[in-house]
């Protein structure tokens, strides 16, 4: 059965902290370490569910596979601009889903007037920068020792897509 993707809905919020948990655990590419509880992952996606920011799941069979969100900033001045996160469980990655989440969200970005999509990626996870670059993200800046995972430093990189320029992402 091929995977959809849709808003996330009240259904999916179990199977969302689910795979949240199991990438955090991974240790390789989420400031996570963990999955939040339940009731304060409940409350986060509430703000998805209100219309307060874009959530969009991966589901085959009806379970959540992967996640992709854009929240927009808080201040009137920042307003235009989203932050965008994603993952995906081990077994679905490499297959363009990561790429099919992310024009799902860029469409739902654009629907709302958004302007700028931002992220932050670990300098080695080579995948993820990759599939930005091809979507139209451009590079922004390094944060050096941006993340301390059992005592590692790690670098990020600043990216972000501006979503009413030509350089955006190709068709
Ligand atoms: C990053 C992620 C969302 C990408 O989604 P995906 O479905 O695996 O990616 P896609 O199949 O759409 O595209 C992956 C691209 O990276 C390439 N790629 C795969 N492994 C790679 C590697 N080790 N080095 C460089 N490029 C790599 C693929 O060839 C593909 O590019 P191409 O289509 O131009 O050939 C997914 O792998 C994931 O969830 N990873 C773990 C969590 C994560 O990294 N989140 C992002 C945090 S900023």
């Amino acid at each position: 059965m091929a995977i959809e993707i849709v808003p996330i809905r009240e259904e999916h919020i179990e199977g969302f902290r689910a795979a949240l948990d199991t990438v955090a655990r991974e240790k390789r590419y989420l400031a996570f370490l963990e999955a939040p509880p339940l009731d304060s992952t409940r409350q986060f996606v509430s703000g998805a569910l209100a219309g307060k920011f874009i959530q969009h799941v991966a589901l085959d069979a009806g379970q959540v596979v992967g996640w992709c969100d854009v929240i927009p900033r808080e201040r009137d001045t920042m307003r235009h601009a989203g932050v965008l996160g994603i993952g995906i469980l081990p077994e679905h990655r490499n297959r363009g889903l990561g790429e099919r989440l992310i024009r799902s969200v860029i469409e739902a970005s654009r629907a709302r007037s958004l302007v700028r999509i931002a992220l932050h990626v670990r300098t080695d996870n080579a995948r993820a920068i990759r599939l930005y670059e091809r979507l139209g993200f451009r590079h922004e800046g390094l944060y050096r020792r941006d993340l301390k995972i059992d005592g590692i430093y790690y670098d990020s990189l600043a990216m972000a897509l501006m979503l009413d320029e030509p350089s955006g992402p190709r068709a």
